[in-house]
């Protein structure tokens, strides 16, 4: 059992398969936390935490003149506000109209074979049955009220990760308002860490960022009601010597799509707090007497073996505890999507024109983007209309996914369900149904209002015009986008003490939807979207496979986007697409074949009229397909190692995948700078079996050799070109 309780000591230790992480309930009946690190033995790590006079903290009610204990400066699991622990707390509640304060002290705790689940929300998973993955509920109880906080371990020993999330159960007679729930906390005794996220912008998203944590209060946040392009949910707190092979460092992922916080405090004695959950601005949860909330869940990873271990973690629990679809393991199909083709003006004929091509090159898929609903052709009007626009298709949607079915191809569709046009039919009839306060003239976007999808009636209406069209037509996939971020957060429907609850409630009808979609549909394919990666988060991943990782589809951009992306997420997740030159984003010309390399280090398709391209790209498309086919187990599910940073090398940018049992692996090197009498450029290969021979190119090496001398690359002979290498264990 990975879950350690020793009664002696009041410990539980938790074991993964190379860390250790140790709470402990003192005589106080506080839960400590005592330990997350490396892997070590179920000692009781509290000797670590030292009493000394803190007369300048605040001492808990009960101790009386007791100066030496305060949890001011001693480590706990869940910190509250109003017990003399002035850093920033995991819970701040109060019962209504008193001023906040708690003072939580352990009750009672059980161990449970599998993994907890959390109503409503989504959660990493267990098979029934399955060994090697705990839980441990540890509840603490208000001094003085019957409020009750259980908080949440799930311990993955295998995939090495601990899953914390918190649930809040209100006996007292009365509502308590949250005003802040955190989902983890966790206080490390040590100060000194850098903090690493990924920051960014609409079409430049998850740009790492590494910084000293200074003293104070660093906050990663999104207030947007997405988890955002800005920042992402996912946060690295390393040691500043830490690199991508090795070194410590430990990662947070918030499996949240909504506003979040991620915020590191380093306090009076050098000690650095960390806390993760829902962003408390704008939120405060009213909890009946008889209620329970419960917060997100977060992933954590600890680990020794650098930033490439701490990612191959998360990417592997992530693929294969977190994602459910049936597609997970499938080849993807290859698709042509319309949108940077056409935007919105299309018809029949221009689709069937790009879809005989994509048949023709051997693709899989047609996705018809955004402009074949309602009066949609700008993104002005139409949102919140979804009724097929048959005269400018000319014909139906069951016709039109018939043709394209006839032609070999599957049928993907876009739909942007929790948005409303004013100019829309919707927006006419329902105004309330828009998130907007009265009396205001709303914040525009896109030149669009957000659906007010904390209400079910609103929710169950968008659901049902969803639910005919998929009825009608041969749809196997969804791109599902949302293009704003949410602001006037007023809900016609909710009372006023309860305005503060719109948008995780928001967040709740978005996943009770998504899991209403694929219950009815289950073998749909859904791809997530938020103007590109504006919502590319691990909540997302529970119900879609694949997330458009952003709307620049320049194959250099990408570098740095797909980057950073690669340090939280499974490659098979971030869908990339070949697009025209020059490019649309930011006017680049690349290489046909740069492209390729680039879009197939994820979720592969096209963006562009097939039926216009010259020959020689149409050959290229051929071979691109051909390549992904051939190797789509190994860049789905293979190993991935990022071999150089985009940030630190401007000459070249690498990566790499191995097969799981490390007999084939490809490695794809696109050059960023050009050089006259250029040096030799040498990449060193990862993962590879040492004793074993591969082939590259016609010629032999040892894995060893490889991985230690590494292989030169072929000089490049135009700006931005690339290469694609497979290397195949000799059979004996
Ligand atoms: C934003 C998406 O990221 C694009 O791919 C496209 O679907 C547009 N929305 C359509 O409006």
């Amino acid at each position: 059992m990975a879950i350690i309780e020793k009664k002696e000591s009041g410990t539980f230790t938790l074991q993964t398969r190379t860390s250790t992480y140790q709470m402990k309930v003192d005589r106080h009946g506080m839960l400590l936390h005592t330990y997350y690190g490396a892997k070590t033995d179920e000692s009781d790590y509290s000797y670590l935490i030292m009493p000394a006079d803190r007369g300048y903290s605040g001492q808990p009610g009960d101790l009386g003149n007791d100066r030496t204990y305060s949890l001011d400066f001693y480590p706990q699991e869940y910190p509250v506000y109003g017990d003399g622990d002035y850093r920033i707390t995991g819970l701040k509640a109060n019962l209504e109209g008193q001023v906040p304060a708690l003072d939580l002290r352990y009750h009672s705790s059980r161990i449970m074979d599998g993994k907890y689940r959390l109503e409503g929300l989504p959660a990493m998973f267990a098979g029934a049955g399955e060994e090697g993955i705990s839980t441990l509920e540890i509840v603490l109880k208000d001094r003085y009220e019957e409020l009750y906080v259980h908080l949440l371990y799930g311990v993955y020993e295998e995939e090495d990760v601990i899953t914390r999330a918190a649930v809040i159960e209100n006996h007292t007679g009365k509502t308590v308002e949250l005003k802040r729930v955190m989902s983890a906390c966790v206080d490390f005794a040590e100060g000194g860490f850098d903090l690493i996220h990924f920051y960014g912008k609409h079409a430049m998203e998850r740009q790492m960022e590494r910084r000293a944590l200074p003293h104070g209060i660093t906050q990663i946040s999104s207030r947007r009601g997405t988890s955002s392009h800005h920042h992402n949910p996912f946060v690295i707190l390393s040691r500043p010597e830490t690199t991508e092979d090795q070194g410590a460092c430990c990662g947070f992922s918030l499996l949240y799509s909504g506003s979040f916080q991620a915020q590191a405090e380093v306090d009076q004695l050098d000690q650095t707090r960390l806390v993760m959950g829902i962003n408390e601005e704008e939120f405060c949860w009213r909890l009946a007497d008889g209620e329970r909330f419960t917060t997100p869940e977060v992933c954590m990873v600890y680990t020794e073996e650098g930033f490439t271990g701490l990612s191959r973690r998360f990417q592997r629990a992530f693929h294969q505890r977190l994602i459910r679809s049936p597609w997970k393991d499938r080849l993807r199909p290859v698709l042509v999507n319309n949108w940077e083709a056409t935007y919105f003006d299309f018809n029949e004929e221009k689709l069937m024109n790009i879809a005989r091509q994509a048949s023709d090159l051997g693709l899989d898929m047609l996705v018809l983007d955004d402009g074949w609903f309602g009066k949609r052709d700008s993104d002005n009007s139409g949102l919140g209309d979804w009724k097929v626009n048959e005269e400018k298709l000319g014909c139906t949607m069951k016709e039109l996914a018939e043709k394209v079915n006839a032609l070999g191809l599957s049928f993907g569709l876009w739909f942007e369900p929790e948005m409303i046009s004013e100019d829309s039919d919707l927006y006419r009839e329902h105004p309330d149904f828009a998130l907007q306060i009265p009396g205001r003239s709303p914040v525009r976007s896109r030149n669009q209002l957000v659906l007010d999808f904390s209400r079910k009636d609103v929710r169950e209406y968008i659901e049902q015009q969803i639910f005919r069209i998929l009825d009608e037509a041969n749809i196997t996939y969804i791109k599902w986008d949302m293009n704003r971020s949410i602001e006037n957060v007023y809900s016609a429907a909710l009372p006023e003490g309860s305005q503060g609850e719109i948008l995780h409630r928001y967040v709740l009808g978005l996943y009770e939807m998504s899991e209403h979609l694929l219950e009815r549909y289950p073998d749909l394919l859904l791809e997530g979207c938020s103007g590109g990666g504006g919502r590319f988060d691990a909540g997302m991943l529970y119900y879609a496979p694949q997330i458009w990782c952003s709307d620049n589809t320049d194959a250099v951009e990408r570098l740095k986007i797909q980057y950073g992306t690669s340090f939280g997420y499974p490659m098979s997740s971030v869908s990339a697409h070949v697009s025209v030159c020059p490019n649309h984003q930011n006017g680049r010309e690349t290489p046909f074949k740069t492209r390729g390399i680039c879009a197939m280090q994820g979720a592969f398709g096209y963006e562009l009229d097939l039926s216009k391209l010259s020959e020689e790209d149409k050959e290229e498309v051929r071979k691109q397909v051909k390549v992904y086919k051939e190797n789509y187990k190994v860049i789905q599910s293979g190993s991935y190692y990022r071999l150089t940073s985009p940030w630190e090398n401007h000459d070249v940018t690498a990566w790499s995948y191995v097969a799981e049992d490390q007999d084939r692996a490809i490695l794809a090197a696109v050059y960023t700078d050009l050089h006259g009498n250029p040096a030799p450029v040498r990449v060193r290969w990862k993962g590879l079996k040492p004793d074993a021979v591969y082939e590259v190119e016609g010629s032999s090496y040892t894995g060893a050799a490889l991985m230690n001398g590494g292989y030169l690359l072929p000089v490049p002979k135009c700006n931005y070109d690339s290469c694609l290498l497979i290397a195949v264990e000799r059979q004996a």
